[in-house]
């Protein structure tokens, strides 16, 4: 089972990134989490990308549509992005968005709507790194059955 976790916009700077809100962990140190996280379970292998831009993110998808599903975190383009919203609806996988903070909780008006929640699967979000690690449970869960 192949998953394709994704981490967009700004998620590099995690670990020195607003602190508070994002917490400690770098997303290497992250990335290594769900690593560890998956080789609990049987048969998973996770492939990670991250990039700023919207085109690349797209592109990502359209050459990972092989993968079994697909967890997505695509930073402050959640909240802008109709065309990474086409592309997951396109490429037909089932797709967790997932969120480190809580952003319906968040005073900026603008992160309580999502482009992506409508073609995902479902979403996880404000748990910092355990958004991802309960995304890949879930996944794996749906895709054994
Ligand atoms: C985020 C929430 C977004 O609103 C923000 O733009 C991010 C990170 C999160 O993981 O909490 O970059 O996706």
């Amino acid at each position: 089972m192949k998953i394709f976790v994704i981490n967009g916009p700004n998620l590099n700077l995690l670990g020195e990134r607003e602190p508070e809100i994002y917490g400690n962990q770098t997303l290497p140190e992250i990335e290594n989490i769900i690593t560890e996280h998956a080789k609990k379970l049987n048969n998973v292998q996770i492939e990670f990308y991250q990039s700023n831009h919207e085109g690349e993110i797209i592109d990502a998808l359209h050459s990972h549509r092989e993968c079994d599903g697909i967890i997505i975190n695509a930073g402050a383009l959640t909240h802008s992005s109709t065309a990474i919203s086409d592309a997951l609806q396109s490429i037909d996988l089932p797709a967790i968005e997932v969120h480190l903070s809580n952003t319906n909780a968040r005073s900026e008006e603008w992160r309580h709507h999502s482009y992506l929640s409508p073609v995902c699967w479902g979403v996880i979000m404000g748990f910092g790194h355990l958004s991802y690690t309960a995304a890949l449970d879930l996944l794996y869960e749906r895709l054994s059955r």
